[in-house]
């Protein structure tokens, strides 16, 4: 894996957080000594929540203590578990000693089979069935711990199917006697808009073996570190405080801003120092700025990829931006190499880090996005006539997001068919600008 497409949790070096990696030091002591719990880790995008869960996993690691690492998806196509999918495989391909190679998540996820495959109308188990099936991943979980312990990460936890947060709530009653130690990330103020992952959390909340790091900003003297560490020089002191100043010690925005203060200094730009201090309020001004030195024809692919969805297939974005395949190839290309794109083998490209995604689509006007959204419904639904199960999800978000741009019906019809798919829960927000 290079450097390019390696996930954000494994981003080194990292700077601060003292207070959080003694906690999470903390907890990992008492799971060796048999004491499950949780770690629930908020705050606001890009605050760097991920990547102190990936400095959880790599401590565990250093202790012979097993990760399973689940992310849930800013998908409404996403099937329901699929953060526990990701976590139950992690659990097979480490079986047990003894136990044998056993795919745990096949042997019990045929509980929800169809549920996987958007367009089957079969509604997430009810009353004792999910109670059964709750318990049964409950039990594949407490057996995986029950050799070397157990860290169960769950990353952004405020786009939890209604599923997953059920059952980590489930789960969360049997934490404190199990060997399981539960990371869950998420943004706080995007978890209101989830009410079966905000009742999770409140459970969790509940339960003595749980601890809770609400992330602020770096420092300064961490913001230097973080600078430097990811720079490889250290930052002349007026500029580490305008960062700071600027940023609020996101870790994020550092990196951002720190980005274009150094371009500015490679490019032997004498005043790089002044980047800071006429830099605009906030990331959006920072990504705009880099936004602004790609090629028109980049920014639209990515301007369209960004309204579509999170993962980026090259033909839904060329139909829904009026675009070829191959503008849009060419487009990746370039924003991969300016860092806001990131590929990697066999995946569909997605965007750097949701932070960019979001603030790109911020700036698309909603006549644009009502158009983008019509296409990519059209697109799908001539490219897959013979096969619309695959693509409802997609095809369900797209026609009530053309607004008033959506054929008379359609919204309606697609609207149902997501439904029928998910359920009677209620369906969380897809479309957030964040930034
Ligand atoms: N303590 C740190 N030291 C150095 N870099 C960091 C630190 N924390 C985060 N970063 C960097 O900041 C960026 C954002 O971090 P991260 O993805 O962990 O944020 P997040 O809170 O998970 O954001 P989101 O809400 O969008 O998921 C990443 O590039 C990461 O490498
Ligand atoms: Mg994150």
């Amino acid at each position: 894996m290079t450097d390019q497409v390696r996930p954000a949790r494994l981003a080194r070096p990292f700077a601060g957080r003292a207070r959080e990696l003694q906690a999470v030091a903390a907890c990992l002591a008492r799971l060796q000594t048999g004491q499950g719990g949780a770690i629930l880790v908020s705050g606001e995008p890009g605050i760097g929540k991920t990547s102190l869960a990936g400095q959880v996993e790599s401590r565990a690691a250093d202790l012979h203590v097993p990760v399973g690492w689940g992310s849930c998806a800013d998908d409404e196509g996403a099937p329901p578990l699929w953060p526990w999918r990701q976590i139950l495989a992690g659990c097979a391909a480490r079986p047990a000693p003894g136990d044998g190679p056993r795919d745990r998540a096949s042997r019990i996820l045929p509980d929800v089979a169809g549920q996987d495959r958007p367009g089957v109308a079969a509604p997430p188990p009810d009353g004792s069935e999910r109670f059964r099936l709750f318990e049964s991943l409950t039990a594949e979980v407490t057996a995986a711990a029950a050799h070397a312990g157990l860290v169960v990460v769950l990353d952004d936890l405020q786009w939890a199917d209604p599923m997953s947060a059920m059952l980590l709530a489930h789960l969360g009653r049997d934490l404190p006697t199990s060997r399981v130690l539960v990371v869950a990330a998420y943004r706080d103020r995007e978890l209101s808009r989830n009410a079966p992952a905000q009742a999770a959390v409140a459970a969790l909340v509940r339960e003595p073996g749980t601890v809770q790091l609400r992330l602020a900003g770096l420092a300064e003297a961490e913001v230097a570190d973080q600078l430097e560490a990811t720079f490889g020089r250290r930052f002349d002191l007026r500029v580490v405080a305008g960062v700071a100043g600027r940023t609020g010690g996101n870790p994020f925005f550092v990196a951002e801003l720190g980005r274009l203060v150094s371009d500015a200094a490679a490019a032997g730009r004498a005043e790089a120092g002044s980047w800071v201090t006429r830099l605009p309020e906030g990331v959006r001004a920072v990504i705009g700025q880099r936004l602004a030195q790609l090629p028109a024809s980049c920014r639209d692919v990515l301007s369209t990829a960004a309204v579509i969805a999170p993962a980026i297939d090259v033909r839904t974005v060329a139909a829904a931006g009026g675009l070829t395949p191959e503008t849009v190839l060419a487009g990746l290309d370039t924003a991969c190499g300016a860092g806001l794109v990131r590929t990697a083998a066999g995946e569909p490209a997605g965007f750097s880090h949701a932070l960019v995604r979001d603030v790109i689509r911020a700036e698309v006007p909603p006549s644009r996005q009502f158009g983008m959204h019509r296409r990519a419904a059209e697109h799908l639904e001539a490219a897959y006539a013979a096969d619309l199960g695959g693509h409802a999800d997609d095809i369900a978000h797209h026609w009530p997001s053309a607004g008033p741009l959506a054929g008379a019906g359609h919204a309606a019809r697609w609207a149902g068919g997501a439904a029928a798919c998910r359920g009677p829960t209620p369906s969380r927000t897809v479309e957030t600008n964040t930034v």
